[in-house]
């Protein structure tokens, strides 16, 4: 019990000076350009009351997927902007991010790349937030809907980013089943583990950092489904 106590605490400060190192990196690699300090002042103040990672607490009880399906953690500027560049994302590219939480990746496409980017989340307030940020920002190519991603037409995305480290099999599954509508060569990225199926192939893996620790990113390209 006492083992247990002091094992939580050391990760806990230990994840706390990990997180001050990473927005500190954040901050001087993108920070010179405005919009990204606005964003992060605006997503600061807008969850000042009621933090990313309770919000389950409130809204997670009559949701359709498990508590832990709903563990929030995020992605840094960097490492966005790192996946972004290895698969030669441009602004002609659909951006579907599955599970977008606070909607640094759907932001950073737009802001970065001036892309079209669609941020899919079950939880109302992340989806309420999020357009409000879009509207203040003005950024006419980002959409935020309140939808459940295992049950998306993905028929128009080019690429599609899932933080879903710690989704269900029943999920996992779910999903493959609807990703099978997504065009032959559209780029699907898991965080964690591969996403196994025969219409996906791994092109390639990196180690890259989150704001829990460092995960294994997987990218996979699309295939023609055999009839
Ligand atoms: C780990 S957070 C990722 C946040 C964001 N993508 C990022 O990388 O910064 C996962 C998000 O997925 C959402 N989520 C989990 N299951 C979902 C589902 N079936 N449909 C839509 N959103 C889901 C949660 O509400 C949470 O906001």
């Amino acid at each position: 019990m006492l083992l247990e106590f002091f094992s939580i605490f050391f990760i806990s400060i230990w994840n706390l000076f990990y997180n001050i190192f990473q927005k500190i990196k954040d901050f001087f690699l993108f920070f010179p350009d405005f919009r990204f300090f606005f964003l992060d002042l605006i997503l600061y103040f807008l969850y000042i009351r009621t933090s990313p990672f309770s919000l389950r607490y409130f809204e997670g009880k009559n949701l359709p997927v498990t508590y832990d399906e709903l563990t929030y953690g995020e992605i840094y500027y960097f490492t966005a902007r790192n996946i972004l560049k290895n698969i030669n994302f441009s602004s002609e590219d659909l951006l579907i991010d599955l599970g977008s939480g606070r909607g640094k990746m759907v932001f950073f496409a737009s802001i970065y790349y001036g892309a079209r980017a669609i941020g899919l989340d079950i939880m109302p307030t992340f989806v309420k937030k999020s357009s409000l940020v879009a509207s203040k920002l003005k950024l006419k190519k980002v959409e935020f809907l309140e939808q459940d991603f295992r049950n998306y037409d993905f028929s128009k995305s080019t690429v599609i980013y899932l933080a879903g480290t710690c989704l269900s099999d029943e999920s996992i599954s779910l999903l493959l089943k609807s990703l099978k509508s997504a065009p032959v060569g559209a780029k699907i990225i898991s965080l964690s583990y591969p996403l196994r199926s025969d219409f996906l192939n791994v092109i390639s893996k990196n180690k890259m950092s989150f704001s829990w620790g460092s995960s294994m990113v997987y990218v996979h390209e699309k295939l023609s489904i055999e009839k």
